[in-house]
């Protein structure tokens, strides 16, 4: 089967295709008119997926050397995301699979990150427990099959990757923030400063981290006439911080599920301090991250994850509608 998937959530205007569970052609365009703005402006990034989605769509089908009639469906993000930007994906897929006759199916963006796991180990087994952080979600599931998801936890307030980007617009980094202060931590200690790491200590599985970006404000603002700490070294403990949380509530809810195989998804898993700390931390059971490319926002996921309903005989109605505020159970 070859599925077509379309991914317009955000920033990211993308397309793939995935024949027989194998990605064929990923073509994403990150749009970068946002970087002088600090975030992304949801009107310029309607705009840009419009006029951007035609060629990218194009330039999957010309790179998987196969034809738009081959396609035996079509898998779009209908939510969570933006929604001038879930419009302009659906209604451009919609217009496609009509003027093709082909079945459409509508996709769950976060559904999407966690199953790109299987991209990277087609062997990945049920159950498993995810750690879903993006630049919109941090969220803790057990993962027991196809459709069955436990909520295990989530955040009460920013989310890991809002908290990178809202921390790297503070140190007067671009966007996205994440890979911003990655490499600006590259040369910095990561224990020059103490910032608060949120319920640590706590029994729980739940994440807060707007604390966090506030602590970093007034830090900044405290410092901002001595010169005895480099931003290096601020954006590397800011870092460890975020890292330090997620890979204690990851550790908890794994032995609180008693899995064997953990996963981490979305834009925030592309942090390689992250990845070497859950590495070394859960070294006992099984860790998977998807390649850094399917990490952050991508169609790959969704052509995917749509050939997986279109083999299990689900499509959605031409009427479906888009889901901004969309969640997984
Ligand atoms: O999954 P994603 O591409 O989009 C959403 O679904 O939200 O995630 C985007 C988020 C942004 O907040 C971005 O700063 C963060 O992922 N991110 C990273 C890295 N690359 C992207 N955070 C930390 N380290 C990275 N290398
Ligand atoms: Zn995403």
């Amino acid at each position: 089967m070859i599925v077509l998937g379309v991914e317009s959530s955000c920033d990211e205007t993308a397309a793939a295709i995935c024949s027989d569970c194998k990605i064929l052609s990923t073509i994403v365009s990150s749009q970068i008119i946002h970087s002088k703005f600090g975030g992304v402006v949801p009107e310029l990034a309607s705009r840009e997926h419009e006029l951007l989605l035609n060629t990218i769509v194009d330039d999957a089908i010309n790179e998987a050397a196969i034809q738009k009639q081959d396609l035996d469906a079509i898998a779009v993000t209908r939510g969570p995301g933006l929604a001038g930007t879930l419009l302009a994906g659906v209604c451009f897929a919609k217009g496609l699979a009509q003027g093709l006759d082909k079945p459409i199916i509508g996709i769950n963006h976060l559904e999407a990150h966690i199953f790109a796991n299987f991209l990277a180990d087609p062997k990945l087994q049920f159950p498993f427990v995810c750690l879903l952080v993006s630049g919109g979600h941090t969220q803790l599931w057990l993962v027991n099959g196809m459709g069955n998801y436990t909520l295990l936890g989530t955040s009460r307030d920013d989310a890991a990757g809002e908290a990178f980007d809202k921390g790297a617009r503070i140190l007067g980094l671009g966007y996205p923030g994440g890979p911003e202060i990655e490499k600006l931590s590259e040369n910095g200690n990561p224990n020059a400063v103490n910032f608060p790491r949120a319920f640590i200590k706590d029994d729980n599985l739940e994440f807060s981290f707007s604390g966090l970006k506030t602590s970093l404000l007034y830090f900044m603002d405290a410092s901002k006439d001595k010169d005895d700490i480099s931003h290096a070294d601020i954006a590397a403990s800011y870092q460890q911080a975020i890292v330090d949380v997620l890979v204690h509530k990851l550790l908890h809810a794994v032995r609180k599920a008693n899995v064997k195989t953990c996963v981490i998804a979305g834009g925030v898993a592309a942090n390689q301090v992250l990845r070497k700390a859950v590495k070394k931390h859960l070294s006992s059971i099984n860790i998977l991250y998807p390649d850094l490319l399917l990490c952050t926002d991508n169609a790959a996921m969704v052509a995917f994850l749509g050939e997986l309903y279109l083999r299990n005989g689900v499509t959605s109605a031409m009427d479906f509608d888009i889901d901004p505020n969309l969640k997984l159970a």
